[in-house]
């Protein structure tokens, strides 16, 4: 195993979980990586470690190197285990080194791992000399858990960013120039919509704060490293993810079916919302998986979701989906619920609530629509008729 030379004296020793395809809910296609970085100064230090399954990876990278026995400084930007888990084991070779990170990153250690290990506490602005270089940090708490931090490197331009800027990509290829950009972007998109999307706010903060650093390389935690190639695409993204600019002219149109009458209806107002210069994607939840859904989301202004009714409520699958919208809480979006049903009719009336109530989804709603059983022809033609004038109407009111 071999480690990957950034720049003179600093090295990418990670490791590769080509396997992976599920992390925590989200589907992990393209496998992923989890990052760590060696800096060999008069302090060497490890920035992160790795998910401890593929602890004897990164020691190999790390032993290409130089004996892991000499790392002196270990810098901790995230407690969660996908970059902490292999500490228990570094610490038997380490016991004494310093672990730089701040009070909730300590916090959570002591809980994740029930040791009183040499932990140093920093504060956004505090830094500290390795000798030819420093590193300085910044407290980015929910970017994606309260122990968030970046770490910055001055002298090299460079930012340990953790979370923030990765991808979930298992590559040979180390940086992002080095793959289709399309793929890397989409990538980030995903990973933003999946893990990130809740805390945009606290992800402005982190631009605010970022700003005025000179960034020549963006080292994140999962995936590939931003480069001057492509260094602004990636900002940009982000900006643009996290002030959630979505487009009046895109639509998801979410659905799952019993008998094919909620699919029927769903194709009708995927063909209005095409009629109106909207575009429109048609998404049945037994094809699409929710993660990949939600990377739409970051796009769409219209979200309509249809499910029939069964026993008094929705389809499994279109409750599942819901739940994890709420929870990404994607804001300003406008919302149709829609389905078919037989008698009690009560899946619609549950879908605009959970799209519509502010302690749901809070989603701005169209009027809602619902068939009993099998719509005909001219059933549809209505329903398309009465959805533009609706979609019309609210699209003067943005
Ligand atoms: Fe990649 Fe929040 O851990």
């Amino acid at each position: 195993m071999k480690a990957v030379k950034l720049r003179e004296g600093i090295y990418w020793v990670g490791a590769i979980d080509w396997d992976l395809r599920n992390f925590h809910g989200y589907l992990t296609q393209r496998g992923s990586t989890y990052n760590a970085y060696l800096i060999i100064d008069e302090k060497i230090t490890l920035i992160d470690n790795v998910k401890y399954y593929l602890y004897d990876e990164m020691i190999a990278r790390i032993k290409d190197v130089i004996d892991p026995s000499k790392i002196d400084i270990i810098v901790q930007n995230h407690v969660e285990m996908d970059h902490s888990s292999g500490l228990p084991m570094l610490q038997k070779i380490i016991p004494n080194a310093d672990i730089y990170t701040n009070s909730n990153g300590i916090k959570g250690l002591k809980l994740h791992y029930k040791q009183d290990w040499n932990f140093k506490e920093i504060k956004t602005g505090d830094s500290i000399s390795l000798g030819k270089r420093e590193l300085s940090f910044i407290t980015t708490p929910m970017v994606h858990w309260p122990d968030n931090q970046v770490t910055y490197c001055p002298q090299e331009k460079i930012l340990f960013s953790n979370d923030a800027f990765g991808q979930h990509i298992a590559s040979s290829e180390r940086f992002a120039s080095e793959l289709p950009m399309g793929i890397v972007m989409e990538e980030a998109k995903k990973y933003y919509a999946n893990i990130v999307l809740p805390y945009s706010k606290q992800v402005q903060k982190v631009l605010d704060l970022a700003a005025p650093l000179a960034i020549d390389m963006i080292c994140p935690s999962h995936g590939v490293i931003w480069t001057p190639d492509n260094i602004g695409e990636i900002l940009a993204g982000y900006k643009a993810w996290a002030y959630n600019v979505s487009d009046n002219h895109r639509a998801l149109v979410i659905y799952d079916s019993m008998w094919k009458s909620t699919q029927m209806m769903a194709e009708a107002i995927h063909e209005t919302f095409e009629k109106l210069g909207v575009r429109a994607k048609l998404l049945s939840l037994q094809h699409n998986h929710i993660s990949d859904i939600m990377t739409d989301i970051i796009d769409a202004k219209f979200i309509a979701v249809g499910s029939p009714t069964l026993n008094s409520s929705i389809l499994p699958t279109v409750a599942a989906f819901l739940y994890y919208l709420k929870g990404l809480s994607p804001k300003d979006r406008i919302g149709l619920a829609f389905g078919s049903y037989g008698w009690g009719g009560q899946s619609i009336p549950i879908l605009h609530q959970l799209l519509g109530d502010p302690k749901e989804c809070g989603f701005d709603m169209l009027e809602p629509i619902k068939h009993q059983y099998i719509p005909s022809k001219e059933d549809l033609e209505n329903l398309k008729i009465s959805l533009e004038k609706n979609i019309k109407a609210k699209l003067e009111e943005q």
